[in-house]
């Protein structure tokens, strides 16, 4: 008997990647992908090409089911008649920081809006976008109809041209990403709303985690879709003491939990998982582009620039990059630039550099690992997954710095897959997605006195970042 397919779609920020597997097993078929153009205001339409790109040629042939993972966040504002006002806004898009900090002022303060959201908006949530486009473009927010997310707007699009549309439809992890839904009621906040836009809008429909967003007229089941790392969270089937570190253009540190975070310094956000809990999450905007930019500055390619970090000591005698290439999210510092410090003539090599480069990286995602451990999340080991973590000097600091067993899954593409498990869910029905086996090549542990020295790398880092800040 032929196995029955599903599809998995990461649409994600540089690119698109689909990823089909057997709806049983998970096993993979075959993938594809089509790129995106750069920048951090988009028009949507991109996605829907390259989703085209992706999906020619068969790729699609035998699939029951399809879900969207999507980059989180992101603001895709609508008209009365489903047009967008404006290009999209990205969540690593940092020009909504001064409407962040006004609507955490406006509801008093920090701790107010974890009471009310378990999350703490910043320039990346939806809620921000929303506050600017209401400042900075009156017109297009005088037309501003209904707020969708990238993964909503895309499913929507695959549904409608299908035929299948039915309204839009999002999910509770990525509508936990909003700023305006309540992972802990599992409702939208019509005040957060008002307070964001000075009135209500239209949102989308949350799904369960196995509900379909649709059905298109040729029988294709189309899934809630997630966000990005929801997605992630899924195609790993994460158990207790798992902590995920994913390298992308993100640096994302998370969990699964059943209950809230409730963190009011904001450093980990209280989103929802795409399978009905929790999902704690830190993220930063400086990860796999710190390493390619650190491999430009020294004339190098990647490999070559692994090479020349491993061939520093820890610590890479005294450097320390304070990465924050695109302004940063956590910390909070959309405005800062990267910080080299401790230059001296004599650990000025393109060793130490490349070195100071994946330990400033890790450093800042390390601080995402404390922060989880006080909020009682148990850490037994790092599950390492993302492009990055195709890098060698990744691969051996990353123990180093989180003091941690660190987990690397076989290649692929964890957002696609489980994307295709939730598709694989919503074909089969039922109360849990289907038993997926997770592969892993690698299983990595550094010596008790590297773990030593990498916490001083850590703490170096910290103690930097505490110049940068802000008083
Ligand atoms: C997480 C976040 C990023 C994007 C990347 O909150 O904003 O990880 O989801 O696509």
């Amino acid at each position: 008997m032929s196995s029955r397919l599903v599809a998995g779609v990461d649409s994600s920020t540089q690119s698109t990647k689909i990823v089909v597997c057997d709806a049983e097993t998970g096993a993979v078929v075959r993938t594809s992908r089509a790129p995106h153009p750069d920048g951090t205001s988009v028009d949507p339409e991109v996605w829907w090409r390259a989703y085209e790109d992706a999906t020619a040629d068969g790729m699609l042939d035998g699939v029951e089911a399809i879900a969207v993972g999507g980059q989180q966040h992101g603001m895709v504002a609508l008209d009365s008649d489903g047009a967008v006002v404006r290009e999209a806004l990205l969540w690593n898009d940092v020009r909504s920081a001064g409407a962040a900090r006004e609507l955490v002022d406006e509801l008093g303060g920090a701790g107010a809006w974890v009471d009310r959201l378990d999350v703490v908006p910043v320039a990346a949530f939806t809620v921000a976008k929303v506050r600017w486009l209401r400042d900075a473009e009156p017109d297009n927010a005088a037309r501003l109809d209904t707020v969708v997310l990238p993964h909503d707007w895309l499913t929507g699009r695959i549904l409608e041209a299908g035929g299948g549309l039915r309204g839009w439809t999002t999910d509770r992890g990525d509508a936990s990403g909003t700023g305006y839904w309540s992972p802990v009621t599992g409702e939208y906040d019509a005040g957060i709303q008002r307070l964001a836009l000075g009135r209500e809008f239209g949102v989308p429909r949350v799904l369960g985690p196995a509900e379909p967003a649709g059905v298109t007229d040729a029988g294709l089941v189309v899934g809630a879709g997630t966000g990005d790392n929801m997605g992630a969270a899924l195609g790993l089937g994460l158990q207790p003491g798992d902590v995920v570190v994913s390298l992308g253009t993100s640096g994302t540190v998370f969990a699964v939990q059943d209950t809230p975070t409730r963190d009011a310094s904001g450093q980990i956000a209280g989103f929802a998982s795409a399978d009905g809990r929790h999902l704690p999450l830190m993220c930063t905007l400086n990860a796999a582009r710190v390493l390619t930019t650190g491999a430009q500055l020294l004339g190098v390619d990647l490999d070559e620039f692994s090479r020349l970090a491993l061939a520093a000591p820890i610590g890479a005698q005294g450097l320390t990059l304070l990465p924050y290439l695109d302004g940063e999210r956590t910390p909070d510092l959309p405005d800062a630039t990267g910080t080299l410090g401790g230059l001296t003539r004599a650990n000025a090599t393109p060793e130490n550099l490349a070195r100071a480069c994946v330990e400033g990286m890790l450093a800042n995602l390390v601080a995402g690992v404390e922060g989880l451990k006080q909020h009682g999340l148990s850490a037994r080991r790092i599950v390492l997954i993302g492009g990055a973590a195709a890098s060698a000097a990744v691969r051996e600091i990353a123990p180093i710095l989180f003091g941690l067993p660190v987990h690397i899954p076989a290649p692929g593409e964890y957002v696609g897959i489980g994307a295709a498990r939730q598709a694989a869910w919503a074909l089969a029905g039922g109360d849990e997605p289907p038993a997926w086996h997770v592969a892993y090549d690698h299983e990595l542990e550094a010596t008790d006195d590297d773990v030593t020295a990498g916490r001083a790398v850590y703490e170096r880092s910290v103690s930097y970042t505490h110049l940068t800040l802000p008083t």
